[in-house]
């Protein structure tokens, strides 16, 4: 075996899901993370609104999981949501104990309101919970001596029983092939149990929150190798991001609604969201305010909506939104004052790699956790604030389960190094950049938030075309970070959608024009390799 990193454990990924999983390993296994920029590049860090917990007694788990299943529109996996629901006030406990100051009042944890949710269940840190979870999450995996966390690697696939020295026909997976920032060279990660903890795949839109780093590595990964991947047509798209021409993807927190901001028509002036969900107003699922939007903005020629907390006072709008506050006063807009321009913008991803309830994907040694994977708890729309509770669910459950199965986990053997042979290097880097742009111009095009089948079949008849291209490209040159992620980034693409052209009905995330009807029974999309 030619230099290959061992360890008992190995993690794809330094956000919520993979540092959870890490810190439930790392007592009795020797762990590696992997990122592939900086530890702290991923969404986690960039999460606002906060975690969803039942944990007052006015409240209780089965309202939790109620506005979970309406919310995923009947498609969610019942036994799933209450465990995760179930599993959420540990979860906070131990995110306490690790030191995430979350805000309180009175001396009891002060809990914020989302769409979607018929109570106030929502722990947060202010306006910055995300950041608030990565850096102590980040501080006690540094801290531990049997965690190796390693950043600038990107893992380009998985190392599989294809690539064994002499073939065992186990179909096992091995660990990651991934390459060194640093020095260019590609290195070969091993270990008993892989963790995909990847993230989502939110830049294959051209407006999306996420970071740049969310492009679908993870499920293309999974899907190369081999394992099912569902429910890749439900994209979530938040309904309040910033419409700003210098800064891009700035999310204004849905607990801004939750606090009291109204959606209001800036040529009519009109607060619109009475006419399209009278009952639960601005709090309505992401779906159906997303929809809103788009349509007022559609029918009007507008470039955005107005989202209006300014009736409330400037005290409290300061206090529960200081970051918010500030980016914006940045911006010369004071939201204490006047309405904040916004726009729906791709934001999650609630399909994925299928695992089951202990993290298991369909590969041997191969699990994941977190936004990268389909476990049931979203169905066809994740409700607000119940991801960084999946990554925390998953992440221990994963761990959990590869301890349990630990024994019977055959160790990695030889595996073959990388491929050098392919050593010219690209002098058309500009292909990568067109190729990125065009992918995430159609999909947003043709692909977001109202599909028809036409619309999903021009984006299926480029995405043929693309794929051609970069896989000859892929062929011939030296593999590069930019290049790896476009690879993903069009194989993800083709995953959603084939998934969308497989849906006939219109549910939750997915509403196409030509089947505007929902079915009677809500059936997963399977995609099988
Ligand atoms: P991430 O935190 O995205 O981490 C992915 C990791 O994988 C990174 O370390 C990355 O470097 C690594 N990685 C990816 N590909 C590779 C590769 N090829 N090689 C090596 N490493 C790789 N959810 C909530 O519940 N509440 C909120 O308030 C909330 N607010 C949000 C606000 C924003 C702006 C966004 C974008 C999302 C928000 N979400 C929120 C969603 C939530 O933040 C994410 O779903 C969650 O953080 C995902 O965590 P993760 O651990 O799965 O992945
Ligand atoms: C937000 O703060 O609006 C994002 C919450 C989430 O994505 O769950």
């Amino acid at each position: 075996m030619s230099g290959a990193r061992t360890s008992d454990v190995l993690i794809v990924g330094s956000g919520a899901a993979g540092l959870t999983a890490a810190l439930n390993l790392a007592d009795r296994f020797r762990v590696t993370v992997l990122a592939k920029g900086a530890l702290n590049e991923g969404s986690t860090a960039w999460a606002q609104g906060g975690i969803a917990a039942v944990l007052e007694p006015g409240d209780t788990f089965e309202s939790h999981i109620e506005d979970t299943m309406i919310a995923g529109a009947g498609l969610n996996d019942r036994a799933i949501v209450e465990f995760v629901v179930e599993g959420a006030p540990a979860a906070i406990a131990r995110l306490q104990e690790l030191g995430v100051p979350f805000a309180e009042e009175e001396g009891t944890l002060h809990l914020t309101r989302e769409g979607g949710h018929s109570h106030r269940r929502i722990v947060h840190v202010a306006d910055a919970t995300g950041w608030a979870v990565q850096e102590a999450l980040q501080k006690a995996a540094e801290a531990h001596p049997n965690i190796t966390l390693v950043p600038d690697q990107v893992a380009i696939d998985l190392a599989t029983s294809r690539h064994e020295e002499r073939y065992s026909g186990a179909g096992n997976v091995w660990g990651v092939y991934a390459v060194d920032r640093a020095t260019d060279r590609v290195n070969l990660y091993t270990a008993r149990a892989t963790i995909l903890a990847t993230g989502g795949a939110g830049r294959t839109y051209l407006f999306s929150t996420a970071p740049r780093g969310a492009t679908g590595d993870g499920i293309a990964m999974a899907w190369r190798a081999g394992a099912r991947v569902s429910n890749m047509e439900f994209m979530q798209f938040h309904p309040t991001c910033l419409y700003n021409l210098e800064v891009k993807n700035f999310l204004i927190t849905e607990a801004v609604r939750g606090e009291g901001g109204r959606l209001i028509n800036p040529t009519t002036g009109r607060r619109f969201m009475p006419d399209y969900d009278p009952e639960r107003l601005e709090l309505a699922p992401r779906d159906v305010v997303a929809r809103a939007i788009d349509a007022e903005i559609k029918r009007d020629g507008l470039d955005y909506v107005h989202l209006d907390i300014s009736h409330q006072p400037p005290e409290f709008v300061k206090a529960h939104f200081p970051n918010i506050y500030e980016k914006l006063m940045g911006l010369g807009i004071d939201m204490t004052k006047e309405p904040i321009p916004v726009v729906p913008a791709q934001h999650y991803t609630c399909g994925g790699v299928m695992i089951d309830r202990a993290g298991r994907t369909d590969l041997p040694g191969l699990y994941a956790a977190g936004e990268c994977t389909q476990s049931g708890l979203h169905g066809a729309n994740r409700l607000a604030s119940n991801s960084l509770l999946e990554c925390f669910v998953f992440g221990e459950a994963a761990a959990r389960s590869i301890a349990a199965a630990w024994d019977s986990l055959p160790p990695p053997p030889a595996i073959r190094a990388w491929d050098e042979s392919r050593v010219t290097d690209s002098d058309e880097e500009v292909v990568i950049k067109q190729t990125w742009t065009e992918i995430r111009r159609f999909m947003w095009n043709y692909v977001g938030i109202v599909r028809t089948t036409k619309r999903l079949e021009r984006a299926q008849h480029r995405i043929t075309l693309l794929t051609r291209e970069v896989e000859e490209y892929y062929g011939h040159f030296r593999v590069t970070p930019d290049l790896i992620e476009l690879r993903n980034l069009l194989q993800t693409a083709d995953l959603i959608v084939r998934s969308a052209l497989h849906r006939h009905e219109s549910r939750g995330l997915h509403y196409t024009l030509d089947w505007p009807q929902t079915l009677p029974e809500a059936i997963d999309t399977v995609l099988v390799p």
